[in-house]
């Protein structure tokens, strides 16, 4: 009844609030330090006017795209998030349903917590992309790469703005760990919502494969699994390693683009990650005019970070974008419902159950044999 009554993205953000432990909200809806450049990525669009033009024949209007030469509903893509099952049980299957039902991409993270496999077997039509963050042990990066092109995923998502975590401090405030931990400070947020404990900690025991050493804040994780030292020089290995489009995430300097475009890449998001690894850096909205300007039609270019509503959607297309990515959006209606509640998306199959996967475990249910464990046992999903 609550959805019902949801209109618009902020209504699902009060929803998922109230729904979800506040270490976990936090997690979602805060970004670096002072959260400024989380602020001003909404703020830039809010800035926009538009002069209509009228007098139109509007009685059919077709918003489908190509994206990437594969045809779209809309300019839209599903950006990337970590720990997605750590949000609402049912996780990253829930988003590439939807995706898939809808008719747009979905980038499945690095961090993800359902496997790539498990997510191509669950919607098998979608336009499956997988997000790689480069790992210190670069073995690691192309087995994750090999699986993924083997499960079809067709387009490769390196993300650059990572090279250290970003200062997130709600979650160093909260003392929230990954996977979740039952500590002094995080056993009043569940026991608040024993509707999440239910959901997510029972269904699907937390299991989070790259933490061997244990669980840990996000920042300490980050630093011990990404790494630091990659340089533009990468793009030349990964364009001979993966042999579909790639996608270079998280560009915000035109110079800085155009040597990423001349190394081969298909398309850039225009992206601060959501404002969460550098504060007061610049909005994507901002630079996108320029970035169309200097790239011209030379690489596809999607933006990201505080687009809320279609009428976002077609001023970042307006200003110059092919697409656009949502991160928070869609995380603020699987908090608020998951899948199941969406009008039109089928529930998970029957037979579905937890699973511990492979050696390392990872953190998800599966039907069918296991799919080979990485080389490493670090795989994160
Ligand atoms: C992210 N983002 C992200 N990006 C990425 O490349 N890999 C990742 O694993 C994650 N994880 C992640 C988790 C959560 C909880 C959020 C909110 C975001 C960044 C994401 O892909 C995207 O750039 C931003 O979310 C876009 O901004 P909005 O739409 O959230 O304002």
């Amino acid at each position: 009844r609550r959805l019902a009554a949801a209109h618009d993205v902020e209504d699902l953000r009060r929803i998922a609030r109230r729904r979800t432990p506040a270490s976990v909200f936090d997690y979602v809806d805060g970004a670096a330090e002072t959260e400024s450049a989380d602020r001003r990525n909404v703020d830039a669009f809010g800035r926009v006017e538009f002069v209509p033009q009228v007098l139109r024949d509007v009685s059919s209007v077709d918003p489908s795209v190509r994206i990437l030469g594969k045809p779209a509903a809309m300019p839209l893509i599903f950006a990337p998030t970590g720990f997605t099952r750590m949000m609402h049980h049912e996780g990253e299957i829930a988003v590439a349903r939807v995706a898939e039902r809808v008719g747009v991409p979905y980038a499945i993270s690095t961090m993800g917590t359902t496997s790539p496999e498990d997510v191509a077997a669950a919607a098998p039509g979608s336009d499956r992309w997988f997000q790689l963050y480069m790992w210190r042990d670069r073995s690691a990066s192309q087995e994750l790469m090999a699986r993924a092109e083997d499960a079809g995923y067709t387009t490769l998502v390196l993300t650059v703005d990572v090279p250290v975590a970003g200062a997130r401090l709600r979650d160093l405030r909260s003392g929230m760990t990954l996977p979740p931990s039952l500590n002094a400070r995080s056993f009043a947020g569940i026991a608040r919502h024993p509707h999440w404990w239910i959901n997510v900690l029972t269904r699907d025991p937390l299991k989070f494969a790259a933490l061997e050493g244990g669980a840990g804040q996000f920042m300490e994780l980050t630093d011990r699994i990404l790494d630091p030292s990659v340089t533009s020089r990468d793009l030349d290995w990964l364009r001979q390693t993966w042999r579909g489009r790639i996608v270079v995430k998280g560009v915000l300097s035109v110079e800085g683009a155009r040597d990423i475009v001349d190394r081969g890449v298909d398309a850039i998001v225009v992206s601060n990650h959501g404002g969460r690894q550098l504060d007061r850096a610049v909005a994507p909205l901002d630079v996108l005019p320029d970035m169309r300007s200097a790239l011209q039609r030379d690489a596809e270019i999607y933006l990201d970070g505080g687009v809320r509503s279609g009428t976002d959607v077609a001023a970042a297309v307006a200003l110059g974008a092919d697409a656009v990515m949502i991160g928070r959006p869609y995380l603020y209606g699987l908090m608020a419902g998951g899948a199941r509640r969406t009008a039109g998306v089928r529930p998970l199959p029957a037979g579905f159950h937890p699973h511990p996967g492979p050696p390392g475990g990872w953190f998800g249910g599966r039907r069918g044999p296991s799919p080979p464990a990485p080389p490493d046992g670090t795989w994160l999903s």
